[in-house]
């Protein structure tokens, strides 16, 4: 059978997929990857291995008919019309699990580099600036004793907010509902509403998946309610943070900083935001590590195998 993977993923994933398949893999550039170019690559596949920049809409499944299984190398699948899938009774996969301790270092990374402001630092030094040490250069935020506030107490929350516990840390927590008791008390966390943990928090941490009610949840009435020191960090979506809001809540001192892997229209990132000294950048790094990436295509790779062997037990599955 045929397996159609949109971009190249690590060969431990694709060596599988190669023992038991014919594996084409897409040569899509760096253009952003549309509906026509999935289903002409996909036209004559059994299973599409997708990253979260693929739109896998109902027209591409239509586009592909003998579609059985879209494998997702990502935790997250905004980009798929699981309905769609559903009605059409398409297995839909996902690598959920394997990525959290990742994503959680590189938001726990981009706290530290905003709070310590890295980037500028290093800046400075590579421009010649450090003339002599100074009692006031580039002065941060110190972590023990602040609060974090963390928005979407899931998987990759919880292990942000176990990273905190160990800088000193306080963590509150808004979510849909409430973590349950041994979480709340591992963690010395407590669920707070929105507006509070905006008022309250020194750090706010987005982990939450984009849905109707999380869209531009952090917009200009958002940043205006946060800490003038406050610095927000986002390895979840993109969309979550009116970019434009942000821009004009850093420029205008409501916060002092934020750290950011995802953008609202990846890869376009505002140019606010490009220009902003106070802003630590990242390209959508949370699952890159060789581990998790290696993983998370072995993931893709047996969902893959189960579900064209027809096998009752597809594993990761959302669909
Ligand atoms: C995910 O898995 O959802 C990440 O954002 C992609 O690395």
């Amino acid at each position: 059978m045929t397996v159609v993977v949109t971009r190249s993923i690590p060969e431990a994933g694709l060596e599988k997929l190669r023992s038991l398949h014919d594996v084409r893999l897409c040569d899509f550039g760096t253009e952003p990857v549309t509906e026509e170019m999935l289903i002409e690559a996909g036209r004559e596949a059994e299973a599409l291995l997708t990253l979260l920049s693929d739109p896998v809409t109902a027209r591409v499944m239509d586009g592909c008919p003998r579609l059985k299984v879209i494998a997702q190398y990502a935790v997250g699948y905004d980009n798929i019309d699981l309905e769609a899938a559903r009605e059409r009774g398409i297995v839909v996969t996902h690598t959920p699990g394997v990525l959290t301790d990742a994503t959680a270092d590189l938001a726990f990374a981009l706290l530290l580099g905003a709070a310590r402001r890295i980037v500028e630092a290093d800046r400075f030094v590579r421009e010649g600036r450090f003339k002599r040490w100074e009692t006031d250069a580039l002065l941060g935020l110190e972590l023990r004793g602040r609060t974090l506030g963390i928005v979407g107490m899931g998987r990759i929350g919880e292990a942000m907010a176990r990273r905190a516990l160990g800088f000193g840390m306080q963590i509150i927590y808004h979510n849909r509902r409430r973590a349950n008791w041994t979480t709340e008390r591992i963690l010395g966390a407590r669920l707070v509403t929105f507006d509070e943990l905006l008022a309250e928090s020194d750090v706010i941490s987005i982990h939450s998946s984009l849905n109707p009610a999380s869209r531009g949840l952090f917009d200009a009435a958002a940043f205006e309610k946060m800490r003038r020191h406050a610095i927000l960090i986002n390895t979840a979506r993109g969309p979550i943070v009116d970019e434009a809001a942000l821009v004009a809540a850093l420029e205008q001192g409501q916060i002092a900083g934020a750290g950011l892997d995802v953008f609202e229209e990846e890869p376009r990132v505002h140019p606010g935001l490009l220009a902003s000294d106070r802003v630590v950048l990242a390209p959508h790094l949370g699952s890159a590590t060789v581990e998790t990436r290696t993983r998370m295509a072995e993931m893709c790779a047996e969902a893959i195998a189960a579900a064209l062997s027809a096998s009752a037990d597809v594993p990761y599955r959302l669909v």
